[in-house]
């Protein structure tokens, strides 16, 4: 296989994220067929499509975990993932898991700072197994936030959660990514979820991605307005849900 082109971004380059001809094989099937992706800087983008269709695969190779693929991937070098699980170390301190990885000796004030943008000021010196689930992932989220990224990847993040707080993580990360304009990708079921979020919808199918949808409506959102029930609708569709399947 060939070897990746996997770094950081020439000067010259005006994307976030440049990927052209990305292919990934597992045991000789491509999971990732010859996918071509473009993030302008800032841009949220969300990821949809059906389970195993390779989101999670494309994700880590964007996050630069998988280097063993075909094609041209360029990303920021300052990049950052929140996963479904938030994988905190239980044997450290909410703090000290936020720091977790960076390089150097970081102040604790960093962590204080990123813990209290996701409202956790004060749980800086818990322990994880004390926090509920909403805000271990939150303190995922300020894990990502202290690496000032300028491409966030988050792989359903949300999964977990139950739905009120489900509701207030996605406003969260509304307000961050508004805060901070960096570029995101958002890895999720929810098609409420990216329509509610995202400046453009991708769904991928068949190692590719086989449908885009851009979302020009004012935030925030509602749910109510009939054009983001029109983009909803049409999106399911495009998953194969159809109105009577998603009632059931
Ligand atoms: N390390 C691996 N070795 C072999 N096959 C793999 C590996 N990682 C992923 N796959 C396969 O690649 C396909 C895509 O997996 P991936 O995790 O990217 O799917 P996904 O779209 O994220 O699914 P889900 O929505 O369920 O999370 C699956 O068929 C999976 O079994
Ligand atoms: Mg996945």
């Amino acid at each position: 296989m060939a070897t990746d082109v996997h770094g950081p971004l020439s000067p010259a380059t005006t994307q976030a994220v440049h990927v052209e001809g990305l292919t990934r094989a597992f045991d000789g099937r491509a999971v990732i067929d010859d996918v071509h992706l473009d993030l302008a800087p800032g841009e949220f983008v969300a990821l949809l499509g059906r389970s195993g269709c390779g989101k999670s695969t494309l994700l880590r190779v964007l996050a630069g975990l998988d280097r063993d693929i075909d094609g041209t991937v360029l990303v920021p070098r300052r990049r950052a993932v929140a996963f479904q699980a938030p994988r905190l170390m239980p044997w450290k301190r909410v703090w000290r898991n936020v720091l977790l990885g960076l390089p150097g000796r970081p102040e604790r004030t960093l962590a204080e700072q990123a813990l209290e943008e996701v409202g956790l000021g004060h749980r800086v010196n818990a322990w994880p197994k004390t926090l509920s689930g909403g805000e271990a992932q939150r303190v995922s989220l300020a894990r990502a936030l202290v690496r000032e990224p300028d491409l966030l990847l988050l792989d359903e993040p949300f999964g977990a959660l139950d739905a009120l707080t489900r509701i207030n993580a996605q406003r969260l990360v509304g307000e961050l990514w508004q805060r901070r304009g960096c570029a995101v990708l958002l890895v999720t079921h929810d098609v409420e979820e990216a329509v509610l979020l995202a400046d453009r919808v991708l769904v991928m199918d068949g190692g590719r991605i086989a449908h885009e949808q851009r979302v020009e409506l004012d935030r925030p959102r509602e749910l109510t307005d009939p054009r983001f029930a029109a983009i909803r609708a049409d999106l399911l569709a495009r998953l194969g849900v159809t109105p009577a399947a998603e009632a059931a």
